[in-house]
């Protein structure tokens, strides 16, 4: 059983989907959940399944090192740590302390449209194919090197939120898929 953590910022739909998948059962641990906004309706997800928290506020702390050392403390005998939705990027003292593995999720075809918004970024862009990515975590915003991607053709009927909604349904069944194949030692 490798013991993980994962940090999220907002819904948790894929926090949810990688707590709940069956092949990931006996494989994985969730340790923690570590999540910047109090109100972040990932919190609720965490506490109905007995998952530990660790909510912080930013602005609480003097400088981003002071919260990411809390936060290194807390994580550093577990072997993963997955982003799922986290709105803040890993600095690199957070990276050169944590040596291990870090996974990202992003809604873009990478290398393109990194950074925030990203479906919103390809939609107006006149994109015809729309994808995400699951990538290593560097030093770099969306830049480590890419694990697996997919995409969709983007039709005329399409619409942001048609779009949107095509997104999260193809993160929700890769990001568990990608993390059952790491943690298996497969990648
Ligand atoms: C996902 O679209 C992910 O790609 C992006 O943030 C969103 C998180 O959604 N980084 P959720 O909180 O997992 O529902």
């Amino acid at each position: 059983m490798k013991k993980v953590a994962i940090f999220a910022s907002g819904t948790g739909s894929n926090f949810e989907k990688i707590a709940d998948d069956e092949r990931l059962k006996d494989k994985i641990s969730i340790e923690l959940l570590v999540c910047d906004r109090k109100d972040a309706a990932v919190i609720r997800k965490a506490h109905d399944r007995n998952i530990k928290v660790f909510i912080f506020s930013a602005k609480d702390f003097e400088s981003k090192e002071a919260y990411e050392s809390v936060i290194f403390e807390k994580v550093k005998d577990l072997e993963y740590i997955f982003l799922a939705g986290y709105m803040r990027i890993i600095s690199p003292y957070f990276l050169d302390r944590y040596k291990k593995t870090i996974l990202n999720l992003h809604p873009s075809l990478l290398p393109k449209f990194k950074g925030k918004d990203a479906i919103e970024q390809a939609f107006n862009a006149g994109e015809k194919e729309i994808g995400i990515s699951i990538h290593y975590v560097n030093e770099e915003l969306d830049g480590g090197k890419v694990i697996a991607q997919r995409s969709f053709k983007v039709s005329d009927e399409d619409t942001i939120e048609t779009v949107t909604e095509k997104v999260h349904k193809l993160e929700h069944k890769l990001y568990p898929e990608v993390i059952l194949k790491l943690v298996e030692e497969a990648l």
